[in-house]
């Protein structure tokens, strides 16, 4: 891989991560669920307001932890976007669920709850939503609909951690919601995530999922005076090593979301004469929503246009990327009849999206380099 000038994400440091990770070394507690861990469950629940918030190795296994929870099995339909990652639909595909994909709205690129009645069936057991680019999902409508056909609500808010919708944390609307900490999230310990959960029901068989289907948790509490399998499971949890890093990434969050904000609004103000001659969009963020600052994209008017812009930063050593191929057109989209025109807005934006470079130490002059490369482009 080359190196670029200007990456498009960097890893970085904002305060104690070594320090914690020598403390979690010198109790001699690094397996799971160690005293950083607790730590960084308890920051969760306070901040956000959820019942319980479990560490786990990454959202793509707390994705599978909401599928087992939810008891998904062969048969069951599960809504999702198409346009995600594939961990959002991968984890309950495989509990045996079949994926009913779903068109995005085309301002914020968030599911269309619009169209979500019309792929209701009496299988369905579960809608899964993405608040991109941390913008809240219309959450009202999309509860209202759930609650009315008595159907579960998973938040895929992998990039939505401290975003609100109408006042209110992203990640406490359904029952359960997931949490990233990769590398390219706005908080990180590499590999990493989170599990919420919004109703008691899930909190005791959570622990025991995560735990290898062993009540090993209820041992510790000194309920049980030994512990053993109880139920399906796996290994969830993250080391406390990760969790020490993680804490340190947390106790400095409002300094990287007001990083991260100063960056995502000074692409805004500065490409917006750009994206106006060149027929380009800026992302939308409603008025009742309050992002997370976790990406800054465009729009480009075609697939043509993206590409052209992608190679002239390339050649000047900056990585720009797009992502999420409409997951309806994928190979496994394609074995549950996935078919082109089945999620117009999706398969437009996949092609027409960009994601500029993006991290909590972008400095000034890096971006503005950037941003004079794209003006470059006449589209
Ligand atoms: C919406 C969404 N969900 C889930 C994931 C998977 O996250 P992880 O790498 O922590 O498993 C990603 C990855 O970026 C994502 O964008």
């Amino acid at each position: 891989m080359t190196t670029m000038r200007i990456p498009f994400n960097r890893a970085g440091l904002v305060g104690n991560e070594f320090r914690y990770i020598a403390q979690a070394l010198e109790a001699g507690h690094i397996s799971g669920d160690g005293r950083f861990t607790m730590k960084c469950h308890e920051l969760l629940e306070k901040e956000l307001g959820v019942g319980k918030a479990l560490l786990t190795t990454s959202c793509t296994h707390a994705l599978e932890m909401a599928a087992l929870l939810l008891n998904i099995q062969s048969g069951d339909e599960v809504i999702v976007p198409s346009f995600a990652f594939v961990s959002t639909i991968n984890a309950f595909v495989l509990r045996g669920a079949r994926p009913v994909f779903c068109d995005i709205r085309s301002d914020t690129l968030n599911i269309d709850e619009g169209t979500l009645e019309s792929l209701i069936t009496p299988r369905t057991k579960a809608i899964i939503v993405v608040h991109y680019a941390g913008v809240g999902c219309e959450m009202d409508n999309i509860l209202d609909i759930a609650k009315r056909r008595g159907i579960a609500v998973v938040e895929d808010n992998a990039h939505g951690l401290f975003g609100k919708y109408r006042g209110k944390y992203l990640g406490t609307f359904g029952c359960l919601a997931t949490q990233s900490f990769h590398e390219t999230k706005n908080f990180t310990c590499g590999e990493g995530g989170a599990l919420l959960l919004n109703e008691p029901q899930h909190f005791e068989r959570a622990e025991i999922i995560r735990e290898k289907g062993t009540n090993r948790n209820r041992f510790f509490r000194g309920q049980v005076d030994k512990y053993t399998w109880v139920d399906l499971g796996s290994s969830y949890l993250p080391s406390d090593v990760l969790a020490a890093f993680l804490f340190a990434q947390f106790e400095h969050r409002e300094q990287i979301q007001s990083q991260r904000r100063h960056i995502w609004n000074y692409y805004n103000e500065n490409l917006a004469g750009w994206t106006g001659s060149n027929g380009a969009e800026l992302p939308f963020v409603p008025a009742y929503c309050e992002q997370s600052w976790h990406m800054f994209y465009v729009l480009m008017p075609s697939l043509q246009a993206r590409q052209r812009l992608i190679a002239h930063l390339r050649a000047q050593e900056i990585l720009s990327v797009f992502h999420y191929l409409p997951l309806h057109l994928s190979e496994m989209g394609k074995r549950w009849g996935g078919k082109e025109g089945q999620c117009p807005v999706t398969e437009s934006v996949s092609d027409r999206v960009l994601r500029l470079p993006f991290y909590n130490e972008l400095n000034e002059l890096d971006q503005e380099r950037v941003i004079s490369a794209v003006r470059e482009v006449n589209v």
